[in-house]
């Protein structure tokens, strides 16, 4: 077994040089012995200082170091005061050190000191927090659960690596003093999974749902349907799911969610703080639910099921009433499981779909997800149709994306369609970094760790205001992914950058404060297991 040690990139580099021989040394001992190295780490003077708290990702929107810090112990409490959402935040931060620390760590309503969760009225908003950590104990203060959460989640990124580990760890857990005040700045901090092009079990979605927590995102978008595959059941097209969603690309078998697998992720999520949006893709992209009834074709007949990668060949026929109804049964029972605000219909790629035909399609459609009470979401060709009153449009554009089409997305947000940024060569998770990455498309470039974050979504599309902008998200196709672990190589380390992008305050963008935090997170997935890329841009310890 490693053991991880940590120091901080805050040292002049011939000291951290010497430092990192000196850790070489260390874990090679450790490794021999099993016991933990005690030498110091650079620029500390322990290598179990606490870490300091400008070191978590995303970037807090204010810091104030100061006092002495806080230590976790066999008698360390966690008390929750507020209303019963809160104890189970509570008992999700008793779940994450229990573990490690050995502790019992009961979670109570009554005491002092220890780690307080309090539910009470400041100037957090409905996803902020403060957190105040001192000699005598830690207050996390938000004005709800979610805010709790999401200081849980810098409470951890606070204590050393191995508190990620599930298995008893030496410790001493310390937690550094001072206040940590802290909000987002865009409401929409979104992650796509492509559960259409490779199926990926509700366990392997919880997993996955972990992961992006951690990172204070609170939306997660499913790709539900494609060219390749339906994942999700529709009671009234029972085949949709059943022959639909028999296969994937390559061949295997697929799979598709029953409503209580659909239940079950959302309220999941919903535990992480994260909404779920589904999407239906359509017009185009439909080539599972083509082949799956043959009245949703044209001329009549279901083609084959589709394997391939290729996009754009697919359209539901727009001048059949059948079309309509199926569109509005699938909206309805969707809908119905549904609990978050949104619904997104795709609108990407239809290629195989008249310009006036889409057109026509979108202005039936939009009108079906307001009756079933959600509000559109449509990749940003909705735009190039009257996108509907309050709709969102999420931009998957490039730095190449022609400028007619980046100013009819301009156009539509200073009409008032809120945008969520997703610009494909810097937020698509599954583009290759590289030349070598051995998995991922290219067709967008090459998506290095700085590339992904060096850009601000407030000042992103010229004629686009920063009022216009709801947020970011980081969508991971997958055409050539299949396992837990291979989303984590794509989505590690580029998604805590997009994350960043969507809660940290555009004043602490920077690149050299980032990398170096980044590296800082390398131990932690260690720990946790998460398969990520060792980028040659960040300095891992
Ligand atoms: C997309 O990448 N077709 C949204």
């Amino acid at each position: 077994m490693r053991r991880q040690r940590r120091h901080h990139g805050t040292t002049p580099r011939t000291t951290r040089l010497l430092g990192s021989l000196l850790l070489v040394v260390a874990v090679g001992a450790a490794t021999v012995a099993a016991t933990p190295a005690r030498g110091p780490a650079p620029g500390t003077a322990s290598g179990r200082s606490p870490v300091p708290l400008d070191r978590v990702i995303p970037a807090p929107a204010s810091v104030d170091p100061g006092g002495r810090p806080y230590r976790i112990t066999e008698k360390t409490r966690i008390r929750v005061d507020g209303p019963r959402e809160a104890r189970g935040v509570g008992e999700y931060l008793a779940g994450v050190l229990r573990p490690s620390t050995g502790y019992p760590l009961p979670v109570t309503d009554r005491g002092t000191g220890g780690i307080r969760l309090r539910v009470a009225e400041g100037p957090y908003g409905s996803e902020g927090y403060r957190l105040r950590s001192g000699p005598s104990g830690i207050t996390l203060t938000a004005a709800g659960p979610a805010g709790l959460f999401h200081g849980v989640q810098t409470l951890r990124q606070l204590l050393p690596a191995d508190v990620e580990r599930r298995t008893r760890q030496p410790g001493p857990w310390l937690v550094t003093g001072g206040t940590v005040t802290d909000s987002p700045r865009f409401g929409w901090r979104g992650a796509m999974l492509d559960v259409s092009r490779h199926f990926f079990s509700v366990d392997e979605v919880k997993r996955y749902i972990d992961r992006i927590a951690l990172y204070k995102l609170n939306k997660l978008h499913l790709h539900l349907s494609d060219d390749q595959g339906w994942r999700i059941a529709i009671d009234s097209w029972p085949r949709l799911a059943a022959y639909g969603g028999s296969t994937e690309v390559g061949g295997g078998p697929g799979g598709f969610y029953t409503k209580d697998d659909y239940r079950e992720i959302v309220r999941y999520a919903a535990s992480r703080y994260l909404e779920v949006v589904p999407e239906i893709d359509m017009p185009g992209h439909t080539n599972a639910a083509l082949a799956s009834y043959a009245e949703l074709n044209c001329d009549g007949v279901a083609p084959p099921l589709y394997t391939g990668t290729q996009v754009g060949f697919s359209s539901l026929c727009v001048g059949k009433e059948v079309t309509y109804d199926f569109v509005e049964d699938v909206v309805r029972e969707i809908a119905a499981l549904t609990p978050g605000r949104y619904l997104h219909i795709g609108g990407d790629e239809a290629h195989s779909t008249p310009h006036e035909e889409y057109v026509a399609f979108m202005e039936r459609v939009q009108p079906v997800v307001a009756r079933y009470g959600k509000t559109v979401v449509g990749w940003h060709q909705l735009t190039g149709a009257t996108p509907a009153k309050g709709a969102l449009a999420q931009y998957w554009g490039l730095d190449g994306t022609g400028a007619a089409e980046k100013e009819r997305v301009a156009e539509a947000a200073r009409n008032g369609t809120g945008l969520i940024l997703s610009p494909a060569d810097r937020a698509y998770m599954d583009m290759k970094y590289d030349a070598n990455t051995p998995l991922g498309l290219s067709w967008a470039g090459y998506v290095e760790v700085r590339r992904s974050y060096d850009w601000d979504p407030g000042a992103y599309l010229e004629g686009v205001p920063e009022s216009a902008v709801r947020g970011v998200e980081a969508p991971l196709w997958t055409e050539t992914l299949d396992e837990a672990g291979e989303l984590e190589f794509m989505a590690f380390p580029r998604l805590p950058g997009i994350a960043e992008l969507g809660w940290s305050p555009a004043g602490t963008h920077d690149w050299e404060s980032y990398r170096s935090r980044l590296a800082g997170q390398g131990p932690r997935w260690e720990a946790m297991g998460v398969s990520f890329y060792r980028s040659p841009q960040v300095p891992w310890e």
